[in-house]
């Protein structure tokens, strides 16, 4: 699966730092720490009809991420809110939107690592795009597992939702070569941890599996399917899960922003069967959260945009 141009994005206005600027205009300075050492923190978000999806979860896992790397004048809520909405509204963005909010260190006064070279304060991007959920749900996709592991805290905590993506880059270059849609990363344990963009679960006998989230990012999308697990009394269960209890289950789905819930239909070659009742359910379930959890965007409603 390969994204393609959107042409309704020619013309869209992102949100840099203090202000909108056309697509063209959009750039952020060769000194910002996020050119020099991917040194940012990021949060992909949904818009539905509805709103902005689960914005509350995402600004908080943003707010941790941007602490653990030690950010300093790290803007309000407030202001990022009212930068989100700007640029919605700016852009007539009430659905099939996907927004890349990223929060950089900011600008250094000279290239080099050291954060104290950064003197005037983090910059903040918002970028929104017209992006439908970028897998087909029916369909589903085919994954390979990746020589390259996941990062843990040992070394990279993913617990910070940072822009370093190399890790995950390089997993995803093995899943293109291999033509398959995404990479399937293990722990240094030899345990699934996610897919490279995206959390993974499997169902076996009707209980609902996923990782611990020990290695993988602690998705939002992942925390919303086990609270619907819960709601809708399907049984789940964190825990170490090996490519083979994968090879054998009755289902295996991802959960992301940018895809929601996919069905996963082949590992490493080994046909999974789709279909079950369970995904269903969640779908469903997800859904029906849609209304329920998105913020609405003043001012912006599909009478006036
Ligand atoms: C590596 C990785 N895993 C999982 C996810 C899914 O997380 P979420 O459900 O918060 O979109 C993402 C999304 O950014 C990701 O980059």
């Amino acid at each position: 699966m390969l994204q393609k141009f959107d042409q309704r994005n020619k013309e869209i206005k992102v949100f840099v730092k203090d202000r909108l600027y056309s697509r063209h205009e959009a750039k952020v300075s060769v000194f910002d720490s996020v050119v020099q050492g991917g040194d940012a923190v990021w949060e992909g978000i949904r818009v539905y009809p509805a709103g902005i999806f689960l914005l509350d979860r995402h600004l908080k896992r943003l707010r941790e991420s941007a602490h653990a790397m030690h950010f300093e004048r790290v803007p309000e809520n407030e202001f990022i809110i009212d930068a989100i909405h700007s640029t919605l509204r700016a852009n007539g963005m009430f659905h099939d939107t996907h927004i890349r909010l990223t929060l950089t260190r900011g600008e250094k006064i000279t290239s080099g690592m050291d954060p104290r070279l950064n003197q005037s304060g983090p910059c903040l991007i918002v970028l929104a795009e017209w992006k439908p959920p970028v897998y087909n749900h029916e369909d589903g996709i085919a994954v390979i597992s990746s020589a390259i592991r996941r990062n843990n805290p040992n070394y990279l905590d993913s617990k910070i939702h940072h822009n370093n993506l190399i890790n995950n880059i390089l997993a995803k270059i093995q899943a293109n070569a291999a033509g398959v849609d995404a990479a399937l990363m293990l722990d240094s344990g030899g345990f699934a941890s996610e897919l490279n963009g995206t959390n993974i679960f499997m169902v076996k006998a009707g209980v609902v599996y996923t990782p611990n989230a020990d290695s993988c990012l602690h998705g939002i999308t992942r925390g919303l399917v086990l609270e619907l697990c819960q709601k809708e009394n399907i049984p789940c269960q964190e825990k170490n899960l090996s490519l083979t209890e994968l090879y054998n289950a009755d289902e295996v789905f991802c959960s992301g922003t940018m895809g929601e819930l996919t069905p996963i239909y082949a590992i490493d070659g080994r046909p999974i069967r789709k279909n079950s009742k369970v995904l269903a359910m969640l779908n469903k379930a997800f859904e029906a959260c849609r209304n329920q959890y998105c913020s609405p965007i003043p001012d912006l409603t599909l009478g006036n945009s």
